[in-house]
């Protein structure tokens, strides 16, 4: 008996010697193929290790692309969803955000709520941890710091498109990574991210019994009303009101809010079942054309409504890269809002013609980014990077475009 439990550990001994060698080779493979030389990386807890053995192991079988540099084909969200670095930090990340919590959770609660592959972070709203923080994440703006403990990593979030952001004096060569819209960001958060079935994340993928992918015969049923537009900023550079008047004169077009002549409490639901009941196109119309800037007005007011979203914003070529397949129209598609009018009433009175904008409905779902999660793996050993000149990057003359081809 003794002899049997005696050889039992000794053959577990062996297994955990194994182990330890299998982790250490495994993490000579880097996905970043970047390896800072700071100690405060190089030890790692075995606990960790061990735990994240697996996760990794399915993060290693192909090269992931994880920043702008690596790819600007995709978004990189996959990749950073399942990105597990080899080498976590041996405390937790402590995150410093100068500006408040803004609905983020403080503590390590935000990683263990989204259910994050690392967890091995910390929020703090607390100054007092500005000195000794690894990250600062600022949040649209920022105002230096009087001090920078060395080698810091400095994130800045930009939610709004540059007509829109204040200028950014302090953030050349100080910012480290950038966190927006834009497609050659380190962190891209876009308002919303369409993913087909195939590519969801295991851990998101809806029943496929789930009212969210199922998909109605006709959406043109019972529909009287034509094109609908909820809006109440009513000046912008892109003179978006000024297209929707002139497509007013052509086709029936309701604009509600402060901009218009219909009202309606948007923040009823009522308001919004109009959309799903009564309207068969609505203008998903930006408030400025900016390169990747395409906001919730497409993704919820338009996609998520059985209406066929008309866009105003970046070119087709971007809408393609972000949309279900043939999901919207696009204004640059038409000479003239007159144009655009023509060929609303062709779709209005051919049924299979409309409900084609309808077809992808239920082939995919728009799935949590779970930025905290992404953010967290990626500064765990951070790649050593810093914004040159950041400034120019958000609000170089060509970002945006609000030349009206149409008039
Ligand atoms: C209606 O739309 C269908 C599908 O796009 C098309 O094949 C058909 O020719 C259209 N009918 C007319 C009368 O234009
Ligand atoms: C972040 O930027 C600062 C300021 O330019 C720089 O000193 C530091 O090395 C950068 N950190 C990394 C990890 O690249």
């Amino acid at each position: 008996m003794r002899v049997t439990l005696r050889k039992t550990f000794l053959f577990l001994y062996l297994l955990l010697c194994l182990m330890f060698m299998a982790l250490n080779l495994f993490g000579k493979i880097s996905p970043t193929n970047d390896e800072t030389d700071s100690n405060d990386y190089s030890t790692t807890t075995y606990k960790y290790m061990i735990l994240n053995f697996f996760k990794r192991a399915a993060s290693h079988k192909r090269q992931l692309a994880l920043f702008p540099e690596d790819s600007q084909k995709t978004d990189r969200i996959l990749e950073q969803l399942l990105y597990v670095p080899d080498r976590l930090a041996w405390h937790p990340v402590k995150i410093y955000l100068p500006q408040g919590a803004n609905g983020v959770s403080l503590g390590v609660k935000e990683f263990q709520d989204q259910n994050c592959r690392v967890k091995n972070c910390f929020i703090t709203t607390d100054r007092a941890d500005a000195a000794v923080a690894n990250v600062v994440f600022y949040r649209n703006s920022m105002s230096p710091m009087s001090e920078r403990r060395p080698g810091q990593l400095w994130i800045l979030q930009l939610l709004e498109n540059p007509e829109y952001t204040g200028a950014l004096p302090h953030a050349n060569r100080a910012i480290n990574y950038t966190a927006t819209y834009r497609w050659d960001s380190d962190l891209v958060t876009p308002y919303e991210r369409w993913t087909p079935l195939a590519d969801v994340p295991s851990d998101q993928r809806l029943l496929p019994s789930s009212p969210k992918l199922r998909r109605k015969s006709n959406y043109a049923a019972g529909k009287s009303k034509l094109v609908a537009w909820f809006v109440s900023h009513c000046q912008t550079s892109n003179n978006r009101l000024g297209f929707a008047k002139e497509l007013s004169k052509h086709i029936s077009v309701d604009i509600y809010g402060s901009c218009g002549s219909q009202s309606c409490d948007r923040l009823s639901d009522t308001c919004w079942k109009r959309l799903d009941e009564d309207y068969k196109f609505y203008l998903a119309f930006e408030n400025s054309n900016c390169q990747d800037y395409v906001t919730e007005k497409f993704f919820v007011n338009g996609l998520q409504y059985d209406v066929i979203p008309i866009v105003m914003g970046p070119p087709r070529t971007f809408y393609e890269k972000i949309s279900p397949p043939h999901s919207f129209i696009h204004i640059n598609d038409f000479k003239s809002p007159e144009e655009l009018a023509t060929y609303l009433h062709y779709l209005n009175k051919n049924d299979s013609a409309f409900n084609a904008y309808f077809a992808w409905k239920g082939s995919g779902q728009f799935i949590n980014t779970k930025f905290w999660c992404r953010l967290c793996a990626l500064v765990q050993n951070p790649k050593p990077k810093v914004a040159e000149n950041l400034d120019n990057w958000w609000k170089r003359s060509d970002i945006c475009n609000n030349a009206q081809t149409w008039t």
